[in-house]
């Protein structure tokens, strides 16, 4: 695996493998790489001749006061986990050769960045759409691969490629659990055993959901009942959105349709955990 540091060199890498019909798969990480980032290595490996993988934790997308600063680095783990995978090229960027002194170009999709997550994360989708946008266009992938975790992220990186006329097909993976069911995270790192445990309502949150929308129960009395079941646990600080959503518009859905987004984000300390599931009725 060759790490590459700098954006023009990636970029002739990248377009060599082309002019030589390769394909080419991304991954795009923040590092502190779990089984969930794996999931997605692994897909790329699968689907690609080459597989690239970057790992940059993005200041844009981090609003004031937010946990950039002690965002997990550890690149020596990442690194032996990506040989481990075998992938061709890991890129490695620093943040100053990406935002150069006097940077002001930025990629705001609008409408669905302003909802859920942005809603409490001000120019955080802003900030994702943008560094996505700047990888898209040094690394000129086939495909490049996202986990549903983050389903407002993959709508929005969508609508992105759309809207820009990107030729990239992105390919959304499945999340990856731990066994009793929290959605893996780097984030997860920040939690003690005991919120690790209180966070595992989450999960449990969603699967009751998911089973009342399919008993036909209508998505408001859904949302009334997840929003119960995430205030009875003690460890949960607040409760910054929590429903059944429609899975383009991502508005709040009062009436019964046979899509539906379940999506939650909660604080267990100061730890900022979201999740969701789609939900489809034939
Ligand atoms: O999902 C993430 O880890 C980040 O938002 C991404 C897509 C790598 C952009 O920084």
């Amino acid at each position: 695996m060759e790490i590459i540091r700098i954006p023009r060199i990636m970029r002739e890498i990248t377009k060599n493998l082309k002019n030589r019909a390769k394909s080419i798969g991304f991954v795009p990480t923040m590092g502190a790489l779990h089984d969930g980032h794996l999931s997605l290595i692994k897909r790329a490996k699968e689907e690609n001749d080459i597989t690239v993988v970057s790992i940059f934790v993005n200041p844009t997308q981090f609003a004031e006061g937010e946990d950039f600063e002690k965002y997990p680095r550890d690149l020596e783990t990442d690194s032996e986990k990506l040989k481990k995978i075998g992938i061709e090229y890991l890129f490695y960027p620093e943040a100053k050769i990406l935002y150069p002194n006097g940077y002001s170009t930025f990629v705001n999709v609008e409408n669905i960045s302003n909802k859920l997550c942005g809603k409490f994360r001000p120019g955080h989708f802003r900030g994702v759409a943008t560094i996505v946008c700047k990888l898209f266009n040094i690394i000129n992938p086939n495909r490049a691969y996202f986990g549903q975790k983050d389903y407002q992220q993959t709508l929005i990186i969508r609508k992105m490629v759309e809207d820009l006329n990107f030729d990239i097909e992105i390919i959304v993976c499945p999340t990856i659990r731990e066994s009793n069911g929290l959605a893996m995270s780097s984030r997860n790192s920040y939690l003690e055993e005991n919120e690790k445990k209180a966070a595992t309502v989450i999960y449990k949150a969603l699967l009751e959901g998911e089973k009342l929308l399919k008993s036909k129960i209508k998505p408001s009395e859904v949302t009334l009942k997840i929003q119960e079941i995430l205030r009875k646990e003690p460890m949960i600080k607040e409760i910054q959105y929590a429903g059944v959503y429609d899975p383009l518009t991502l508005d709040e859905l009062d009436e019964k349709t046979n899509k539906y987004l379940i999506a939650i984000a909660v604080k267990i300390g100061d730890t900022r955990l979201i999740d969701n599931m789609l939900v489809e009725l034939n």
